[in-house]
């Protein structure tokens, strides 16, 4: 038996040579013969038992016990950890409410009881050979060659002006409507020039929009407070990365010589104060430091019904490489224009915090983790905020009722505030 069975190897072996076929390929079509070959003879030698063979399987897999059927009972279903992970990521403690609208119960596996045999062979055929098709896939995202509408391009050039070069620049993304929300940040943690003795730069990041009356009252808002950038792409969230590529373009040409830079939204809080103390730390690198709230190992989520779909299509690889929430992150001044130099040989992803992941993995540049990053919405406790540096999902009212009980109890002695942060 083993002699035919060798001489059947060897016939396969020559067919797929014949055929030019890859190793990986061969390997599974030896696989493939092996089972084809067993398979018949389990045929050849149960032909007489074939009733009781079938009739046994009839007899205990009653249909609902096939995870076909069972995956459209909806009230057992749950949703994929990944895509609970993620809701949580982008939602803090409105997560539960997310969770309830982006996952009814059926979302992951609804997509597949319709997978038939055929697509299913056809992946496991094709997969292993993607690194060749991705790579020629990612090799280019498009140039970045939008104009900027609104610029600022003196803010951080104070040298030689008798003032304090910028250390930190901080940069708010908010879309045009937010008024509200930019005119709290300007009133409240925004509107610290210098903390301990740095210097620190907020500006806010816009794109362009439709609304023509928007579009007006932005530029007035810019020519009043000198604190927006903007290019002439459309702003939008499927277009958030391109105001990160924005972003690290600007910097490199009009603030290179900045020692950190930071990107976070207009509904956080940001705690200037602790974040300094971080950065001035003699442990903190001056170069190469990329630090946030890392995840690490995070799958895309592949259904269609997430608001952070990513098809096979977009990003083929199963894991996301390790980086930091978009809700706050902060680089050494090296970084930016080795990153926007990278994002012109990076494929596009709209999630930009994962892109930039991407963009720092191919620099070969570390995410650090650091507990002061909250993603979540924490809840005030004047202690609390003196030693966290974000935290997420604040009301302009909240933002403005934090700053002025973190200003009329300074002084008020909290334990462990000089101790440095714990870090992960
Ligand atoms: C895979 O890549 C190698 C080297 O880059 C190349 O020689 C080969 O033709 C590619 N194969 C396919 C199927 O594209
Ligand atoms: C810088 O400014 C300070 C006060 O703001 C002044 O005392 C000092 O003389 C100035 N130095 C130079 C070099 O202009
Ligand atoms: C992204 O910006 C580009 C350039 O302005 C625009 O053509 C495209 O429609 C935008 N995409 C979305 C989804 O808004
Ligand atoms: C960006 O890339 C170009 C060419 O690929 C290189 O000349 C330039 O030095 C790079 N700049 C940085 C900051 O890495």
């Amino acid at each position: 038996m083993s002699s035919q069975s060798d001489g059947l190897m060897m016939a396969l072996q020559d067919l797929s040579t014949y055929a030019g076929l890859s190793r990986h390929r061969r390997i599974k079509l030896y696989f493939l013969g092996m089972v084809l070959f067993n398979a018949c003879l389990y045929l050849i030698i149960y032909r007489g038992h074939k009733d009781v063979v079938t009739g046994r399987q009839v007899s205990t897999s009653k249909p609902h016990d096939l995870g076909v059927i069972s995956s459209r009972d909806l009230s057992k279903v749950a949703c994929d950890p990944e895509v609970i992970k993620d809701i949580v990521r982008h939602h803090g403690e409105n997560a539960k409410e997310q969770e309830g609208k982006l996952c009814p119960k059926n979302t992951k596996t609804g997509e597949e009881p319709s997978r038939g045999f055929l697509s299913r062979f056809l992946e496991w055929w094709h997969s292993g050979s993607e690194d060749n098709s991705t790579n020629t896939h990612r090799s280019l995202s498009a140039s970045h060659d939008y104009n900027l509408v609104l610029n600022e391009p003196e803010v951080c050039r104070t040298k030689g002006r008798n003032e304090t070069d910028v250390f930190l620049l901080v940069c708010v993304f908010t879309i045009h409507s937010n008024f509200e929300r930019r005119k709290a940040i300007r009133e409240t943690w925004g509107s610290q020039k210098i903390v301990r003795g740095k210097q620190i730069m907020t500006l806010f990041m816009l794109g362009k929009s439709k609304n023509q009356y928007h579009q007006r009252l932005v530029e007035l808002e810019s020519k009043r407070h000198g604190d927006i950038i903007m290019e002439d792409f459309v702003d939008s969230y499927q277009n958030l990365t391109l105001k990160t590529i924005m972003t690290m373009k600007w910097t490199s040409q009009y603030c290179s010589d900045v020692n950190y830079v930071m990107k976070t939204d207009d509904d956080m809080y940001i705690n200037y104060d602790a974040l300094i103390t971080h950065l001035t730390d003699p442990e903190t690198p001056k170069t190469k430091h990329f630090v946030g709230n890392k995840f690490s190992g995070n799958a895309p989520i592949r259904n269609p019904k997430s608001k952070w779909y990513v098809p096979k299509k977009m990003y083929s690889n199963p894991r996301y490489p390790s980086f930091c929430s978009g809700t706050g992150y902060v680089m050494s001044g090296d970084i930016p224009a080795r990153a926007y130099n990278m994002s012109l040989h990076t494929r596009f992803l709209y999630l930009e915090d994962v892109y930039m992941g991407l963009c720092m993995k191919k620099l070969k540049i570390k995410m650090t983790g650091h507990s002061g990053f909250h993603i979540d919405n924490q809840p005030y406790k004047y202690c609390a905020y003196k030693r966290m540096i974000t935290t997420h999902g604040k009301t302009t009212t909240e933002m403005y009722r934090i700053w002025e009980d973190q200003g009329s109890r300074a002084g008020t002695i909290c334990v462990g505030i000089h101790k440095p942060l714990h870090r992960h």
